[in-house]
């Protein structure tokens, strides 16, 4: 048996998997693969396999675990370990979602829509009032989320470059750099709440309190950490996946043009976006607490589990053509938002965000190209989130 190859590894084409994840998929559905810190981890590979794996109730998502598998240092901070809901298991995971279920369902984010069009409206102002070349990751794919989930939680908007640079980092920054974001980030949200608590107002922060601190369901520090978790995890994932989507459409002119054809294309467009991007390179990071037995493999009791978003989506077992981007094809289904009780409690609100922005960008910019080869965009981040830093645009 050849060494567990490295997990995860950095991508040269935005869009495309890197190329040592060609190798692991074939080892797949269920390898071993090894860590930064030289630890191995079991990694699932197969769709089929990975829907199986994650609604396993052995799999847990307690971060403290010892054998929790750790994919980049920034993940061992205190912060990252004891995150509310991505960090937590049944029972109060579960509490914690049927509180917040309801403030993201489809319903209650389709009611969203005319505030996000005027939002999304007011950029693609601002783009073409600056004219060619325009960086469309400043102007667009980061401000864009994070105006969104200020305005649903009812946080100040005036700080949005703190929230932006503090969940950029939190994410994707050094060791140190994530820690002290995260820390900075806590400490914010922490007078934010004692407001709120005081006075509470309108958004979902205020609502939160409303329905579930004065009852006493919910504390303070609690509620600080509900927050956090929203407001990191609604920024880099949307923003990346906008960004990333952009330029896949941009680089496949014939597909691009069959959405043109037909907006009634747009969200088939956007899931298939979504499954080929695959921006959440790892849809899921778990500690076995029981044997779990799969696809012929043992994964013993304190062993780490990793779960491929980028394989899983691209899986020639379930996928016809799975490593071709077609904007028409039926098998769209994707991990990209993961799978089981932890599936995204955002995605309604990511999925409106991106047709929103790509409906406006295409209609109102029709000429709209990549103003730099692809190759120059430079990428940062391997394992969870990809992140392009800059997508210049002509037109
Ligand atoms: C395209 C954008 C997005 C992507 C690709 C994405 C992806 C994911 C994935 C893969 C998970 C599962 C993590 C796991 O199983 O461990 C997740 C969970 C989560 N997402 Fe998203 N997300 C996106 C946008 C958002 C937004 C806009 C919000 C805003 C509230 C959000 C909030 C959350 C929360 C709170 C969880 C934890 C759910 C739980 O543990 O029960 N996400 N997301």
């Amino acid at each position: 048996m050849t060494e567990a190859p490295p997990y995860p590894q950095k991508r040269t084409c935005p869009y495309e998997p890197p190329p040592g994840y060609q190798e692991i998929g074939e080892r797949g559905p269920v390898l071993k693969v090894t860590l930064f810190d030289g630890r191995e981890a079991w990694m699932v590979t197969g769709y089929r396999e990975s829907r199986e794996i994650l609604t396993n109730p052995n799999l847990s998502s307690q971060r403290t675990h010892p054998g929790f598998p750790i994919v980049a240092p920034r993940f061992r901070s205190q912060i990252a370990r004891t995150l509310a809901l991505i960090a937590m298991d049944p029972p109060v995971h579960d509490t914690y979602r049927r509180y917040l279920n309801p403030h993201f369902s489809l319903k209650t984010v389709r009611g969203m829509r005319p505030q996000l069009e005027e939002i999304v409206s007011g950029y693609i102002d601002a783009i073409v009032d600056h004219g060619p070349p325009a960086d469309l990751v400043p102007m667009l794919a980061v401000p864009l989320p994070s105006l969104v989930i200020c305005r649903h939680l009812g946080v100040p908007y005036e700080d949005h470059d703190f929230f932006q640079d503090a969940s950029g980092k939190v994410m994707l920054g050094t060791e140190e750099e994530s820690a002290t974001a995260a820390q900075d980030l806590v400490d914010y949200i922490d007078r934010l709440v004692a407001a709120q608590i005081k006075d509470p107002t309108d958004g979902l922060l205020g609502t939160l309190v409303r329905e579930r601190v004065i009852p006493g369901d919910v504390g303070h520090d609690e509620l600080v950490s509900i927050a956090l978790v929203l407001l990191i995890a609604a920024h880099e994932t949307t923003s990346s996946s906008l960004a990333l989507g952009i330029i896949t459409l941009l680089e496949h002119p014939d597909q691009l043009a069959r959405v043109r054809e037909d907006p009634a294309r747009l969200p088939g467009a956007i899931e298939e976006l979504l499954r080929y991007i695959a921006t959440t390179d790892l849809v899921a990071t778990r500690v076995a607490k029981g044997d779990i037995e799969i696809a012929g493999h043992l994964i013993r009791e304190g062993e780490g589990v990793l779960v491929s978003g980028t394989l899983a989506n691209r899986d020639d077992q379930v996928h016809l053509r799975a490593h071709e981007f077609d904007v028409l094809r039926e098998d769209t289904h994707h991990l990209t938002f993961g799978f089981g009780i932890h599936q995204c409690l955002g995605q309604n609100l990511a999925r409106l965000e991106l047709e929103i922005a790509l409906h406006q960008l295409l209609t109102r910019i029709p000429g709209l190209r990549l103003a730099v080869p692809v190759d120059e965009l430079p990428i940062l981040g391997a394992g969870t989130v990809q992140r392009v830093l800059q997508l210049p645009v002509e037109w």
